[in-house]
């Protein structure tokens, strides 16, 4: 799987054990917003210190929104999508392609930070739940780091 060089670091503690974000956020917005989400974050993504990680064309990034849309409906209870699509989730393994380092997380959540804000100023997430949401965020973003910090 990995063809890096380097050896893959692995954060201390394991994969963190923290809540899953609120399921009535799926409840309230259903699948289409959970999409409309993650497309949002993926044109902020293509506009960031980290859009060499993704693909160019927009069509491709619309593409690599749907997969994470489909990976978050499941994990807010909804139906199975990314496992019936493409397999066990395995997160961690999926993103060794890529050298993310504590910069690279940082980045990542504060474009999803900005879309989230986006998206409940344009009442199209429930401000109620983004607390957990982003709990979750920040927690298991941390597990895909796999460059160690200086
Ligand atoms: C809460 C943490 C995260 C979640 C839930 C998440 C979710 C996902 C999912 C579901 C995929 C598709 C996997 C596949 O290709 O099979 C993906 C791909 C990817 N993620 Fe993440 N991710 C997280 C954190 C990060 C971070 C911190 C970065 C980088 C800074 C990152 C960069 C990428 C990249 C570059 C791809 C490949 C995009 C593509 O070409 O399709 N992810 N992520």
């Amino acid at each position: 799987m990995d063809e890096r060089k380097q050896a893959i670091y692995t954060p201390a503690g394991g994969p963190p054990a923290g809540a899953r974000p609120s399921l009535e956020i799926l409840i309230e917005i259903g699948e289409p917003g959970i999409f409309s989400l993650l497309e949002a974050f993926y044109v902020r993504l293509a506009e960031s210190r980290i859009q060499h990680f993704f693909p160019t064309g927009e069509s491709e990034m619309v593409a690599a929104s749907q997969k994470s849309a489909a990976f978050f409906v499941q994990l807010l209870g909804g139906r199975p999508l990314f496992s019936q699509h493409f397999g066990p989730p395995q997160m961690r393994r999926r993103h060794f392609p890529f050298e993310i380092d504590a910069a690279a997380r940082q980045e990542w959540l504060d474009c999803f930070a900005e879309t989230l804000k986006d998206a409940m100023a344009a009442g199209t997430f429930p401000a109620a739940h983004e607390p957990s949401f982003s709990a979750f965020l920040e927690s298991f973003s941390s597990w895909m780091v796999n460059v160690a910090p200086d």
